[in-house]
């Protein structure tokens, strides 16, 4: 299986973002974009000027995980700045098929993202529908926090289903992701990565993410 990561820029520093992008560019698949509305998580990250940055100076996957109440609201305009995936989590969303219907109309990879609470029995009917699961391994909202180990567990339950409906959907993991954990995530049957502290906190993020892949592959 193919293994994606996409470092967070949440851990990056914010006063020479562009450099930081383009220093781990060859060794990633994407960015993921971390929007947090300060209501939905207690931190308020960044919106519209920093997306805009970002697509401007990167050719890579833009991957948006919307940790907003009522994400409905943003999605057309993401979508229209040239995001490519936007994920929206379950426990902020009420008419979920709607929300999903309206990221695929937009053209862009729909994903539904669960705390670490949210049991994943709850996405048997709209797993159809999506193009990746995002399971948060840590409460959202910050970076550099601790893995919650029953994640795991949580992941092979979700290939489970995904198997058993024979769908076409991606695990992705964000939380506490490095090299102590990434094999054990990838065996069971995650395939996308967000890193935050695990790349941009490092010596050099670039070696990091290019580690991780190959930590992670075995
Ligand atoms: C947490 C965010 C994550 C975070 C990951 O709310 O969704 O994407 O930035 O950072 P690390 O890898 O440092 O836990
Ligand atoms: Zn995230």
């Amino acid at each position: 299986m193919e293994m994606k990561i996409y470092p967070s820029i949440l851990a990056a520093d914010f006063s020479k973002l562009g450099e930081e992008i383009k220093n781990v560019e060859n060794n990633i698949e994407g960015i993921h974009l971390d929007i947090m509305d300060g209501l939905f998580v207690p931190n308020i990250s960044f919106g519209t000027p920093i997306i805009k940055s970002v697509r401007n100076i990167t050719e890579k996957y833009l991957d948006a995980h919307l940790m907003i109440i009522d994400p409905d609201r943003y999605i057309e305009d993401y979508a229209k700045m040239g995001v490519n995936g936007i994920t929206v989590h379950y426990e902020a969303v009420t008419h979920l098929h709607r929300t999903i219907s309206k990221i695929k109309d937009m053209g862009c990879d729909a994903g539904v993202s669960l705390n670490p609470h949210t049991p994943v029995f709850l996405l048997e009917e709209i797993l159809p529908f999506v193009d990746r699961i995002l399971i948060m391994s840590v409460n959202p909202g910050f970076t550099g926090q601790k893995f919650i180990p029953e994640t795991l567990n949580k992941i092979k339950k979700l290939k489970n289903m995904i198997d058993e409906k024979g769908v076409n959907v991606a695990i992705e993991v964000d939380g506490g992701v490095g090299l102590k954990n990434i094999r054990d995530l990838y065996n069971s049957g995650a395939t996308e990565f967000v890193v935050g502290a695990g790349v941009f906190h490092q010596e050099n993020p670039s070696e990091a993410a290019k580690k991780l892949k190959e930590v992670g592959l075995g």
